[in-house]
């Protein structure tokens, strides 16, 4: 995708389309104002008969407008003009694509980044318009047979600026967005493969394939063999039912020289059955997206690796299928993690953690600056938090509070989360150091408590991501989250943000 920046006004401009946006109550963005004088009072007369509507996200395509240079002019509504906002631009940017899809459209020009939306400077007015087109255009018919419906041909997107002097945010906030986009398009990618596809090796190949051709990054994947010589017996002990093997995938990305690595760990569960404490049949195939921590780490490593951000950046993934059998571990097992602390199995659907305690106690070795770890890991955190905001836990206040901003500034939200003492008694066990669950009430607490019992002393996050990782019913598919958040945060961390 090319990028560019203009001053031009709406009308004069030549494009394939170009975007103007109209308010509430006859209001008219800044782009729908010059379109409406360029066309001697079309746009007016347009809102005045009922025929487009500034409702938001609703748009009316226009071909061949008098006094326009573009081809089409598309004209979204923005809602209530006090209440605009970067959701509210996505959103517009987003039903403009949908609405041009059966069009030629290779260039458009989007007026929408001249109006002033809460949170947005020419940065992240480029940014969100450069993510949500490129949700927008996502699709994922790899695994459809027959002829597929050609993508809209869009190779050039342009953003309007008020003056020349904000040219280069913008153009930054493309590119950014430009990077995003594409790793929020490989986390979907491997959330929406198949789990007869999408094994752990296969999300081992995928990480090779990043870094090869990338002098920064390097990936390494342990086996099953050398995994059992760390000492990672709970790990291991997910993986005992499966044919396929499991993998520890690690990828690191130097960009800053010998600075203290951000360590981003991701639960991938290519498959989660539940194991011998199975899971009921109804809607099992979505536990093939319970790899979507593991996608998004992989996709935050592939858009910083592409905006060759100054920092260091380490991604680890325990891969694992989670199957009943002969060999599979059976609740009431005890195992013994990486960290020495024994673990009572009493429910096998709790694996993620099992997976997850090992790859934490290996990450001591890179002397993180900091740890996060993004997991699928409970339902009840769809229960508390719903499908907006991932839960975010930490033992590090100021950790939590800076993954909160960039949730808030990339508009992909979450929400801090309490642990303590009182969630953690809840784990346990008679004959173990801890149990793998910790009773009914609290379950996303108590998880991530259970984890806090491997981090000590280590600065360290746990997004859970159960609610927000992908969409159910008709829309259903991954979401790419937490890429956008992650990759604000190291953004920032790298100093890299205007
Ligand atoms: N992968 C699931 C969590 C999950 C469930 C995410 C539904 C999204 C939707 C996880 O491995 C799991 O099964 N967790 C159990 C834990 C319980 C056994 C303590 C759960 O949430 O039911
Ligand atoms: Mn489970
Ligand atoms: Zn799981």
């Amino acid at each position: 995708m090319k990028y560019f920046t203009t001053t031009s006004k709406a009308s004069r401009r030549a494009s394939d389309c170009v975007i103007v946006g109209i308010y509430n109550r006859g209001k008219l963005g800044i782009g729908a104002t010059d379109i409406d004088t360029a066309s001697k009072g079309l746009v007016r007369s347009l809102i005045k008969s009922g025929d487009i509507s500034a409702e938001a996200g609703r748009v009316a395509v226009l071909p061949d407008v008098p006094g326009v240079k573009a081809k089409r002019v598309a004209i979204v509504g923005l809602g209530k003009s006090d209440s605009l906002d970067a959701i509210v631009m996505r959103k517009a940017v987003a039903a403009t694509i949908k609405a041009l899809a059966d069009t030629k459209t290779r260039q458009i020009l989007n007026t929408l980044t001249l109006e002033p939306a809460k949170g947005c400077n020419p940065y992240y007015h480029a940014r969100h318009s450069v993510e949500a087109i490129g949700d927008a255009l996502y699709r994922f018919d790899q695994m459809k047979s027959g002829r597929k419906k050609a993508p809209l041909p869009l190779s050039t997107i342009g953003h309007s600026i008020a003056k020349r002097g904000d040219a280069r945010q913008s153009m930054l906030g493309a590119d950014h967005g430009d990077a995003i986009a594409n790793g929020v398009a490989v986390a979907k990618d491997l959330g929406n493969l198949p789990p007869n596809v999408c094994t752990p090796s296969y999300l081992g190949r995928v990480a090779k394939k990043l870094s090869s051709g990338n002098g920064k990054l390097s990936t390494r994947i342990l086996n099953e063999a050398e995994m059992k010589k760390l000492g990672m017996g709970s790990l291991l002990s997910v993986t005992a039912g499966a044919v396929e093997p499991g993998k520890l995938i690690i990828m690191q990305y130097k960009g800053a020289g010998s600075d203290k690595p951000v360590v981003l760990v991701g639960k991938g569960v290519t498959f989660d059955t539940g194991g011998i404490s199975l899971k009921p049949g109804l809607g099992m195939d979505e536990m093939k997206f319970d790899m979507c921590g593991a996608a998004s780490v992989i996709g935050t490593m592939a858009a910083i690796s592409r905006m060759k951000l100054p920092i260091n950046l380490t991604v680890v993934v325990p891969a694992v299928e989670n199957m009943p059998s002969g060999t599979a571990t059976r609740p009431g097992d005890i195992v013994k993690s990486m960290s020495g602390q024994t673990i009572e199995v009493l429910n096998t659907d709790a694996e993620g953690r099992l997976i997850l305690c090992d790859a934490l106690t290996y990450v001591r070795r890179f002397k993180p600056a900091a740890v996060i770890d993004v997991a699928t890991l409970t339902g009840a955190c769809v229960v508390a938090l719903g499908h907006h905001r991932c839960a975010i836990y930490a033992n590090d206040d100021k950790l939590q509070a800076e993954l909160f901003t960039a949730g808030d500034n990339s508009e992909d939200i979450g929400w801090p989360m309490p642990m303590g003492e009182q969630y953690a008694a809840q784990l346990k066990s008679n004959f173990a150091d801890i149990a793998n669950i910790g009773g009914p009430g609290g379950g996303s607490v108590t998880a991530a408590c259970f984890l806090g019992k491997f981090t000590d002393g280590m600065s360290w996050a746990h997004l859970d991501i159960a609610g927000v990782a992908w969409k159910s019913g008709a829309q259903k598919g991954g979401t790419g989250r937490p890429v956008p958040m992650l990759s604000e945060f190291l953004l920032s961390r790298a100093g890299a943000l205007p």
